[in-house]
């Protein structure tokens, strides 16, 4: 499919995604979101993928957040079907993907931008980063899961600062807050991401996918994530991935993971 708002690229296993509307600071509009969602399910479906990078493009911004220009005039309703169907097509699209999502933030993530990277299984930046989420100087609160995955990834005190504040930190400080991983220049960044997923596709993609579902399972209502992380577990030993990394490890070689 050809998009008009991201570019998407794969090779060597990995599949980068690119935000490409830098003259709006790649703002998310719902043809964005929409074409998001696309790229992502068919990396998320193709074999040869095995980790996803997402960026912005330009030296700026990652995504300035949401596009206000879409949503300005909208009514209560208006309001609550927009967060609805983001958090649905996007975000927690990205979280509960079985292909690990890095975020690479190159310049702003602020409010759906910030949400972006939060909804990524994890984080870097380079040194220009900048990431807020500035929702309540505009009238109104984070509706792409800020509220929720803030606390979580910071801790509710320096979420609550940042929200209420609708301040930004520097890269630096997000690395203090454990908001992102690493920290690098603009250049590395990209680099950094991708040998970071080489070290992630050594390992079994099956057991991978086992694990984000384990983890995420400790952060959903109702849901008792030891008793995923049990059925998960179990789940592993009857993969060809398990079969192969348990024998290589006895025969002293290196595990080739069938991903299955
Ligand atoms: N939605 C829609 N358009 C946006 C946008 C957003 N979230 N963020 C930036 N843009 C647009 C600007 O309107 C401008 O468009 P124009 O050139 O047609 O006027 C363009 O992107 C460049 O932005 P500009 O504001 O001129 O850049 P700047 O360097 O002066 O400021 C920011 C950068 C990020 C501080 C500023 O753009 C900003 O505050 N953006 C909104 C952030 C926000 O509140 N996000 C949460 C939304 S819920």
């Amino acid at each position: 499919m050809n998009y008009d708002n991201i570019l998407s690229e794969s090779s060597n296993g990995i599949a980068t995604i690119t935000i490409n509307r830098s003259k709006k600071l790649n703002a998310l509009n719902k043809q964005t979101i929409e074409e998001l969602h696309d790229a992502l399910d068919a990396a998320n479906n193709d074999r040869d993928v095995k980790v996803i990078i997402i960026t912005g493009n330009g030296e700026k911004a990652f995504v300035a957040g949401a596009d206000i220009s879409e949503f300005a005039d909208f009514d209560v309703k208006e309001g609550e079907k927009l967060a609805a169907k983001g958090q649905e097509l996007l975000f927690d699209f990205v979280e509960n993907l079985g292909t690990p999502v890095i975020a690479a933030v190159n310049g702003f993530a602020l409010g759906g931008g910030l949400e972006l990277a939060m909804s990524c299984h994890f984080r870097i930046a380079s040194t220009n980063a900048k990431m807020g989420l500035p929702e309540v100087s505009l009238g109104v609160i984070p509706g792409y899961g800020g509220t929720q995955r803030l606390p979580q990834l910071v801790g509710k005190g320096r979420a609550m600062e940042m929200i209420m504040t609708a301040g930004m930190i520097d890269a630096n400080q997000a690395l203090n807050y454990g908001l992102v991983n690493h920290v690098t220049e603009l250049d590395e960044l990209l680099p950094l991401a991708e040998k970071i997923s080489s070290k992630i596709m050594r390992n079994s993609s099956v057991a991978i996918k086992a694990a984000i579902k384990s983890v995420n399972s400790n952060f959903k209502d109702g849901v008792d994530g030891y008793k995923t992380e049990i059925k998960q577990f179990g789940k592993c030993f009857g993969t060809a991935d398990f079969k192969e990394g348990t024998s290589a490890f006895l025969e002293k070689r290196k595990a080739d993971f069938p991903g299955a």
